[in-house]
């Protein structure tokens, strides 16, 4: 049976409780971090703990707790839990309160943090994507535990027996319904810039960070539907898959059909600083 941490205490995930009264529950008031583990090692925390709390403070809540304490609980999780791989998973959400909408001050959060084993992947595997409008709020850059939208278009993908939905809005990509969107086109890389429309992911971060001084630098600007339709290559990023080539988008072979050529290199890049920062 797998371990958790809710409000201070380790407990069997089986035996973790809370009120149905909780904010996260009645309305979605709360946040989330996902973050992958290799070897049993947290990877990128710092940029996952600064996420977590930019997305806290974007709800008017206070950091929940330390860079240090937070490790100490994944550190025992991730010891303790199934796989050498895993994903660490961290809800915060405001506490417990009658049933009124504006939020009462100073409630106590409710915290847990629960881990499971992340299967090894082929991350060369091209996967399939359908186009949706991208019809959810306006604050996607808050990751935050209401995420209906992104669970219908996930579903909408699904059901088109594709493996994730790449969402347009006004007639540009903003991101995946759970990934980051990157495109190929006319030999240069592009990612949609940050803003409120989109999550800032860590893993693309990453890679826009990884690829700075090389000659796939990538161009932090607006992808059009046009680019992306007409994209040599099309990749989605995102802390449980990593990398995955999009071979088909709606229904249509993407370049050549394959993995591209800027993909393989890219990976190559990603998967050598893995390897660097676990001998760290
Ligand atoms: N989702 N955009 C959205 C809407 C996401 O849900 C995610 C990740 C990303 C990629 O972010 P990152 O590289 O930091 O994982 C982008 C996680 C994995 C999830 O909800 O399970």
């Amino acid at each position: 049976m797998s371990l958790c941490y809710l409000n201070g205490s380790f407990l069997p995930l089986a035996e973790a409780q809370i009120s149905v009264l909780d904010r996260g529950f009645i309305f979605g008031d709360g946040v989330y971090e996902v973050i992958p583990a290799f070897g049993r090692r947290p990877f990128r925390l710092d940029a996952h703990l600064r996420r977590l709390d930019r997305s806290l403070s974007a709800i008017g809540m206070r950091p929940v707790l330390a860079a240090g304490p937070w490790a100490e609980i994944f550190a025992r999780l991730l010891n303790t839990n199934e796989g050498e791989d895993q994903t660490l998973y961290v809800q915060i959400t405001r506490g417990v309160a009658p049933r009124v909408h504006a939020p009462p001050p100073n409630l106590a959060p409710t915290v847990l943090v629960m881990s499971s084993p992340l299967p090894r992947q082929d991350l060369a595997q091209a996967v399939s994507a359908v186009t949706h409008e991208d019809f959810r709020w306006q604050r996607c850059d808050i990751k935050s535990i209401s995420l209906l939208g992104n669970v219908l278009l996930r579903q909408f993908a699904v059901e088109a027996g594709a493996h994730e939905a790449i969402l347009l809005r006004d007639g540009q990509v903003t991101e995946g319904a759970s990934s980051n969107v990157f495109v190929v086109h006319d030999g240069q890389l592009y990612t949609p810039p940050h803003s409120q429309l989109l999550l800032p992911g860590v893993t693309r971060d990453l890679l826009v960070e990884l690829l700075a001084d090389t000659d796939d630098a990538v161009r932090e600007a607006p992808v059009t539907e046009q680019m992306l339709r007409s994209a040599e290559e099309i990749w989605l990023s995102s802390s449980g898959r990593e990398l995955a080539p999009v071979g088909i988008l709606d229904g249509r072979p993407v370049g050549a059909g394959g993995v591209g050529d800027v993909y393989r290199r890219v990976l190559a890049r990603y998967q050598q600083f893995k390897v660097s920062s676990r001998e760290r």
